[in-house]
């Protein structure tokens, strides 16, 4: 008998701001999806304080960057993903392990029971967490400075070409982002970064669509296992969260 779709989970959003108590966070539950997001502009106090719960490995990639607002960037994000992490699992931050897919997607090394995601662009961070599900997320500032054809014709599919040709200009700007951040979602959430083709699958963008994945190829089922959403998280950026439904609970048809 084949298995019932599965309930989609619930996406909740949160704000990071300078000083949030986790200890007061509310739980992360199995058809939840938990997303924070926050202005990437730490100040040294806050980078500084950060900077003690990150590994060995961490504070040495930080030190790589060449310049100091990307090294703070960094210890900003890594350090507020360990807290939020250590938060939902109630561990000392410092103490938490990640490793790395081959394409260096990073996971929990020893508690499998969170997954996340996060992205960060011109001056905002965006954190994903859910339960034994994939997932991606990604962030972009809206620009408006490129040929907008020129960058599709490269990365999109042809479905997704021929959709944006149709789309009035002042929207495709627009349209471009959230098709790009969509796209992004999806292969960060399997990890496998470009080793994916991104014409091999279409996700909508065409205005007040809602965020989906339309189509995957060769396997044309795979789009049924995966929801994907716009995240509004600010008027200058578009952003896109991409889960996949749990592999457990759908194996044992719940
Ligand atoms: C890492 C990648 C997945 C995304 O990079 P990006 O968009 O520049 O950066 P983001 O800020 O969204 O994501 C970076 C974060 O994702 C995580 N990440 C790294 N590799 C990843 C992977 N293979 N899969 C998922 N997440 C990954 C990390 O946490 C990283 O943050 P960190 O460096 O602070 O640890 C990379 O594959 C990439 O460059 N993708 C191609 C971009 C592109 O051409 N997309 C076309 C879309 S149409």
């Amino acid at each position: 008998m084949k298995a019932a779709l599965q309930p989609v989970p619930a996406v909740v959003m949160y704000q990071c701001h300078t000083g949030f108590a986790p200890a007061a966070i509310a739980p992360l539950r199995e058809r939840e999806i938990h997303v924070w997001h926050g202005s990437l502009q730490p100040s040294p106090a806050e980078v500084a304080g950060l900077a003690q719960l990150l590994s060995p490995d961490e504070l040495e990639r930080a030190d790589r960057f060449h310049f100091e607002k990307n090294r703070s960037e960094f210890i900003f994000a890594r350090g507020t993903l360990r807290t939020l992490l250590g938060s939902y699992l109630g561990v000392a931050p410092a103490d938490l392990r990640f490793a790395y897919s081959p394409h260096g997607k990073p996971s929990l090394d020893d508690r499998k029971t969170v997954d996340f995601n996060i992205s960060h662009t011109e001056g905002m961070v965006v954190f994903a967490f859910a339960r034994s599900r994939r997932i991606g997320v990604d962030v972009e500032k809206v620009r408006r400075d490129f040929d907008v054809e020129e960058i599709a014709e490269r990365f999109f599919s042809v479905a997704e070409r021929l959709a944006l040709r149709e789309i009035p200009e002042p929207q495709r700007y627009p349209a471009f982002f959230h098709c790009w951040t969509r796209k992004e979602a999806y292969i960060k959430a399997r990890g496998e970064g470009l080793s994916h083709p991104l014409h091999q699958f279409d996700v909508s963008l065409a205005p007040g669509k809602p965020a989906a994945l339309l189509g995957t190829r060769p396997d044309a089922e795979e789009a049924k296992r995966w929801s994907l959403w716009d995240l509004a998280i600010s008027p200058e950026h578009a952003a896109a969260l991409a889960a996949e439904e749990n592999p457990a609970t759908a194996a044992a048809g719940d």
